[in-house]
């Protein structure tokens, strides 16, 4: 069937097909991560020595780090075909029943914000994963009869910033579980350099460093950063990012020479002003500064708390001397015995 386009006059921004261009397609174009990289790596070497489907993967870790990128690499590299969905867009059981019944041998089912999967929906995944199989009910009432369908192998690839909030049944039926980490400055520069190529943004050495440094050890926000820093060379320094107009950019967009925004000194001024330093809890925090609790908690915190800026305890984030020494204030005596 012919597909009938329809003209508008109107054409897709460029930056809509960016983000998808800029995403790595192989293990050999994925920078960094190189723990989780030389595992993936033998895992599918083996998985495809010996024919069968990847064990199921479960990755983890902030956003912007590359998992759903991962996810794709790792159908790519097996060779097989990938589906693609979430957490919260599985609402019934037969949807789901629906995508694994539907897939190929040894394909790659990916579901995104896995911890947001309802515990119903949750209950088709443990035999899919371990046998291969789904049961479904057939009627209602005295008459119904459970009737299992097998399934052919496939690789479970989940994704989550929590972990934590990932039941244990579910947790247990992985067999590859990778924690991404923050990324090094020096994989985050190689980042930007890739991303300026493809862009065909012109920019030195000098200009990637900056704007790695400021990244917040985050692939997504260095390709933002990218993104703004080549609107403001374009606009005022020739279309050129030298590592002076990436300074500047960035000082204009407020992300200072650690990539702290506006956001970020907020949460350490409002930890010591309102909350006397902490230990305050996440949700007295975001309601204090008018933000999700959850963006603090996945956005925010690793971020501060690997700079060393906040720590967390059991009663709640604190900031600590280097904080105060952040915000430009004394931190108080410790107090003796
Ligand atoms: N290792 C990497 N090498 C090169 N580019 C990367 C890498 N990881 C991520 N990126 C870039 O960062 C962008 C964000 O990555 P991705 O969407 O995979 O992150 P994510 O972890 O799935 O994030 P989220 O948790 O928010 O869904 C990608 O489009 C890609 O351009
Ligand atoms: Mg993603």
């Amino acid at each position: 069937m012919e597909t009938e386009r329809l003209v508008s006059g109107w054409k897709r921004p460029e930056d809509w097909d960016v983000d998808a261009s800029l995403r790595p397609r192989s293990l050999a174009e994925y920078i960094g991560q190189n723990k989780v990289k030389e595992h993936m790596n033998l895992f599918i070497t083996a998985a495809k020595q010996r024919g069968e489907a990847l064990d199921h993967v479960l990755l983890y870790g902030p956003p912007g780090l590359g998992k759903t990128s991962l996810a794709h690499i790792i159908a790519n590299e097996m060779g097989v075909g990938i589906h693609v969905t979430s957490g919260p867009a599985i609402e019934r059981q037969g949807d789901l029943v629906a995508i694994l019944t539907s897939m190929q041998i040894n394909d790659v089912l990916f579901i995104d914000e896995i911890h947001r999967l309802s515990r119903s929906v949750e209950e088709v995944l443990y035999p899919a994963m371990e046998d291969s199989a789904v049961d479904i009910v057939i009627g209602k009432g005295p008459g119904a009869r459970s009737v299992r369908i097998d399934l052919p192998p496939f690789t479970l690839v989940g994704a989550t910033t929590r972990a934590g909030m990932l039941t244990s049944p579910l947790r247990d039926r992985f067999g590859v579980i990778s924690r991404l980490e923050l990324y090094e400055t020096v994989d985050l520069q190689a980042i930007v350099e890739r991303a300026a190529s493809i862009l065909a943004v012109d920019m030195d050495e000098g200009g990637a460093l900056e704007i790695a440094k400021r990244s917040r050890g985050t692939p997504r926000v260095a390709n933002r950063l990218l993104k703004r820093v080549r609107d403001y060379a374009q606009v005022r320094a020739d279309n050129f990012i030298s590592h002076d107009v990436a300074k500047n950019a960035l000082a204009l967009f407020e992300i200072d020479e650690n990539g702290l925004d506006y956001l970020d000194r907020r949460i350490l001024v409002t930890i010591q002003r309102v909350f006397g330093g902490g230990p305050v809890g996440v949700e007295s925090l975001a309601a204090a500064i008018g933000e999700e609790a959850n963006t603090i908690e996945d956005v925010y915190e690793p971020f501060l708390m690997q700079l060393g800026l906040v720590q967390r305890t059991a009663r709640g984030r604190c900031i600590t001397n280097l904080g105060y020494e952040y915000i430009g204030i004394a931190p108080p005596e410790e107090m003796d015995g």
